[in-house]
């Protein structure tokens, strides 16, 4: 497990990346819920962290990460390292089905907050997936769950996923992806394809092993916790000034899928034979 003591590479994560800001009081915002609600186990991982198409394409990346493990001769993941973590639900969802240790790497204080408050068992701490302060090589697995369509270059975020995944580690990418072969930029969001992030992360000496896709709305148990979150927070919270931009962010996502625009989309990724090249 990794302490905060830990030596860590340079800080640089005093850098809040734009998209960050939506999530910040959000994020308290649903870890209050989740609380009043009384959300448990499951529920209260899918209240706080309704991830697209969840939790289906979370038992898939896992089976992947650890099938590319055993391929290694490593029969468990020692850590995963989950790059801009949010709330901190996706990376407790890892923790408890993988058995690793998880470091969840967020750039919002809030989310950073409501992680280490609900998830005592995660590592939470400040950083960016472009700059994680995290040392070389730690993680078997490098989680990137709905962070690339957050971020229009990803040139960065990619070399410093391979400088945190061990040599024979893995990338696992869950997110939303563009339904069809162009790319869709729309407020921040950036909708890639499958393809094209594919075609991308090759370009880094990663070669895609897994690709999964699914319907973008989570799976019954997990929308209902989700919703019943969303209905807490338009209650008690919107009269706050974070409250209508959280909600035209919902508004928006929800109008790209309802137009069929989206898909989602888990793709993992090892270090490609020629690697180093
Ligand atoms: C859609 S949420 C997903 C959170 C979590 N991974 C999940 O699946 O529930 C996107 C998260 O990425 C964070 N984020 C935005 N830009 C980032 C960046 N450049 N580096 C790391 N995290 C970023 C946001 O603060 C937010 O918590």
């Amino acid at each position: 497990m990794l302490h905060d003591a830990a030596p860590t590479a340079p800080d640089t994560a005093d850098v809040h990346p734009p998209s960050a800001e939506l999530f910040d009081e959000p994020s308290r915002w649903r870890a209050e819920a989740a609380r009043a609600l009384g959300l448990r186990g499951e529920a209260l991982l899918a209240g706080v962290s309704p991830g697209a198409s969840c939790p289906s394409v979370l038992h898939s990346l896992a089976r992947a990460i650890l099938a590319h493990s055993i391929a290694n001769g490593r029969d468990r993941l020692d850590v995963v390292v989950d790059l801009g973590a949010g709330a901190g639900g996706i990376s407790e969802w890892f923790r408890r089905h993988t058995g690793a240790a998880v470091v969840a790497v967020e750039p919002a204080p809030g989310a950073r907050e409501a992680a280490a408050s609900l998830f005592p068992a995660l590592t939470v701490r400040k950083g960016t997936a472009e700059a994680s302060g995290l040392p070389d090589a730690i993680a078997d697995a490098v989680l990137l769950s709905g962070v690339v369509s957050l971020i229009d270059d990803l040139d960065a975020v990619l070399a410093e996923a391979a400088r945190v995944a061990r040599p024979d580690g893995a990338i696992a990418i869950g997110d939303l992806f563009s339904s069809r072969r162009a790319t869709i930029r729309s407020s921040r969001n950036v909708f890639r394809s499958v393809e094209s992030l594919t075609e991308h992360v090759a370009t880094f000496g990663w070669e895609v092993v897994e690709v999964g896709i699914g319907s973008p709305p989570p799976d019954a148990s997990w929308a209902l916790a989700a919703a019943a979150v969303d209905r807490w927070i338009r209650r008690h919270h919107c009269d706050h000034p974070a409250f209508d931009v959280w909600s035209a962010d919902q508004a928006h996502l929800t109008r790209h899928v309802e137009q069929g625009d989206l898909i989602a989309a888990c793709l993992v990724a090892r270090r490609s034979s020629g690697w180093p090249g």
